[in-house]
């Protein structure tokens, strides 16, 4: 055997042995990083340790509980004008898989809460600053900026994603087996974007909520604001009488699916009539509704359609408004939402003077024929993806009260058209699941069961406790579908009588099925249990 032979292999043997934990330093993965990334700065963190940044002004709250890990947070230069960061957890006790969790809203940052929520499974953990420094409803930083708009809508999660996959390997000195995408809201909307124009860089993606179709989501925004507009006439519905027309929505359709248990299974099923909350005459109108905010309502329940009856974006669902005097905002207060004209001057017309009362139809063209930074996950064929063998999980809540669960139906729609036409069967790789009851990526009305572990972060708590399996918990039901060829029918969320500490045990668990079926009681049993359903074909 020649020298340079003995040489390479006692090489290969040491960097075998070599602990992984002591490579968690800033010069060893200097040496892997390219000319224009480098660290700034490498931690080690102990079991059960803590770790964030308060200089994060998106994500500020550290993730706690973890895991022993090495913590690396890396610079990369996307243009002359631009950059992002990218933070990464390596835990020592790896499963050997990768995963990168997403963003929310317009906020730039790392996503530590959510990282912690999954380092615990056991992955290369990563989330990516997407850019820039700011929270979700602030886009001033993209005012005349299309680089940053560019790191935005999709190259900053593909690029730290590359490299974040190249770190770990080399951290471990091993090859990843599997690499897997979590995220919700934006989240979501990154990891479709991933599945359309990256599609190698997920074996498996598990997506909430996605705020897919931009352009059209945030104008809907400025158009529901500008239909409850102005504040204090007539037709105005104040945030304070949206718990009255909540309450009154479950009244009439929490029967609609034949069971009495303040879930709403399927809002289309309930014929529901607003006038029932019609003023009688003398009523204190802080209990009742006028005419005028009757068909303010109804307004904004019908999908939004512009010049010559063009669809624009679909409507929120019965059982939403629960979730509009939260901290969304999404009806806006004296003005709409600054996720609809902070958008329109930062993001499309790059005018910081616009003023929304100017607003109509020609917004929306102006915006979809520029698509700054290529935001929208708009591309139907996903049939690479289809075709390197990845697998999609879809969820959305049936009582979203940020974004409409018709704009996912409506993507599922576009994805089954689109692979229809070239013959391949949707269900063989993709999978949409409705969950009856959940607001906005968490959180629930009416005791619905939501919890399905992932990123669904609930802080210092991982997975499904009590319930770790693929049965209950959406990210080990994905990993089951990749690796052992297990497509899920059903997934089983958790209700717990704490949401905040699972430890004080489960209220409720009830499926949500593979759309297009719904779950259906069986007619006996405790309907708090999940035994007590199954799943149903609707069509
Ligand atoms: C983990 O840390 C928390 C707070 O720092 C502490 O309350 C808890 O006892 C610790 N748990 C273990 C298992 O060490
Ligand atoms: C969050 O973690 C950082 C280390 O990453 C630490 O410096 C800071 O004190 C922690 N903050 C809190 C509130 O625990
Ligand atoms: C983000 O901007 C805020 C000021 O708005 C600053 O305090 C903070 O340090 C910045 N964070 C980062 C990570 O640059
Ligand atoms: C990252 O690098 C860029 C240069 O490309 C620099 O302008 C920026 O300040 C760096 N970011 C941080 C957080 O150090
Ligand atoms: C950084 O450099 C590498 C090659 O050195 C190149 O492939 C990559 O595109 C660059 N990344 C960015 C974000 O410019
Ligand atoms: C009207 O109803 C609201 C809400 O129930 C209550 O807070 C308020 O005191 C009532 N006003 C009058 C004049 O009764
Ligand atoms: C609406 O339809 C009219 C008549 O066909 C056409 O002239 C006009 O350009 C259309 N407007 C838009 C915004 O598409
Ligand atoms: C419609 O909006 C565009 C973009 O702001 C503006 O240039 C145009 O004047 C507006 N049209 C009307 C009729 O207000
Ligand atoms: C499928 O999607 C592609 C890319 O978005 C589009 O060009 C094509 O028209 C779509 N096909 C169908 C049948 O919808
Ligand atoms: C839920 O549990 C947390 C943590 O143990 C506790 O602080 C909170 O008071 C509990 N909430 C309720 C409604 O019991
Ligand atoms: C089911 O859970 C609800 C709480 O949401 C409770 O009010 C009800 O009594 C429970 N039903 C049974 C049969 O345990």
């Amino acid at each position: 055997m020649n020298l340079s032979r003995l040489l390479a292999i006692t090489i290969a043997l040491s960097t075998i042995n070599a602990h992984p934990h002591d490579n968690c330093n800033n010069e060893f993965f200097n040496r892997v990083l390219p000319s224009n990334a480098s660290t700034l700065g490498t931690y080690h963190v102990p079991a059960n340790g803590s770790f964030g940044q308060a200089a994060d002004i998106a994500y500020p709250i550290n993730a706690t509980n973890l895991p022993a890990l090495c913590a690396v947070i890396v610079n990369v230069t996307s243009s002359a004008t631009s950059s992002y960061t990218f933070g990464l957890f390596l835990p020592e006790d790896w499963n050997q898989r990768f995963i990168a969790v997403g963003n929310g809203g317009f906020s730039g940052g790392i996503n530590w809460l959510s990282m912690g929520s999954v380092v615990p499974y056991g992955f290369a953990t990563l989330s990516t600053s997407t850019g820039h420094n700011s929270t979700g409803q602030d886009m001033t930083w993209a005012l005349n900026n299309p680089e940053s708009k560019a790191d935005w809508g999709y190259r900053a999660m593909h690029g730290s994603v590359v490299l974040g996959k190249q770190l770990t390997s080399a951290y471990y000195s091993r090859k990843l087996c599997y690499s897997y995408y979590a995220g919700c809201s934006t989240g979501g909307k990154q990891g479709m974007k991933e599945v359309q124009k990256y599609p190698s860089d997920f074996d498996g993606v598990l997506i909430g909520a996605p705020a897919w179709w931009s352009t059209h989501q945030q104008l809907w925004q400025l158009t529901v604001g500008i239909i409850n507009l102005p504040e204090g006439s007539p037709s105005y519905i104040p945030y304070s009488m949206f718990p009255l027309i909540s309450n009154e929505v479950l009244r009439q359709c929490d029967a609609s699916d034949g069971v009495l248990d303040t879930i709403i299974m399927d809002p289309k099923k309930c014929n529901f009539r607003p006038q029932a909350l019609l003023c009688h005459p003398g009523q204190n109108t802080s209990t009742c509704l006028s005419p005028e905010q009757i068909k303010t309502w109804e307004a904004l329940h019908r999908p939004i359609a512009d010049i010559n009856n063009t669809f624009v974006y679909p409507n929120f669902e019965l059982g939403s408004d629960a979730q509009i005097p939260g901290s969304f905002g999404v009806y806006g207060t004296n003005a709409p939402s600054l996720y609809g004209t902070s958008y329109v001057q930062n993001y499309i017309l790059d005018d910081a003077s616009w003023d929304w009362k100017t607003y109509n139809y020609s917004v929306v063209e102006i915006a979809d024929s520029l698509n700054p930074g290529s935001t929208n996950a708009a591309d139907f064929d996903i049939s690479p993806f289809y075709e390197r063998g990845g697998k999609l999980l879809h969820y959305h809540g049936l009582a979203d009260g940020l974004i409409p669960t018709g704009a996912s139906e409506l993507l599922y729609n576009n994805y089954l058209y689109n692979m229809s036409a070239k013959g391949i069967n949707l269900d063989d790789f993709y999978r949409f699941f409705l969950v009856p009851g959940m607001q906005h990526c968490s959180g629930s009305v009416g005791n619905a069961p939501w919890y399905m572990g992932g990123v669904q972060t609930i802080r210092g708590v991982y997975g499904v406790p009590g319930f770790r399996d693929r049965e209950h918990d959406a990210l080990l039901a994905l990993m089951a579908w990749v690796e052992k060829d297990v497509a899920p029918e059903h997934i089983i969320p958790t209700k717990w009588n704490n949401d905040t500490d699972p430890s004080q045990g489960v209220l409720r668990q009830r499926p949500i099925c593979k759309f297009p079926a719904e779950a259906t009681y069986v007619g006996h049993g405790n309907v708090n249990a999940s035994s007590s359903w199954k799943c149903v074909a609707q069509v």
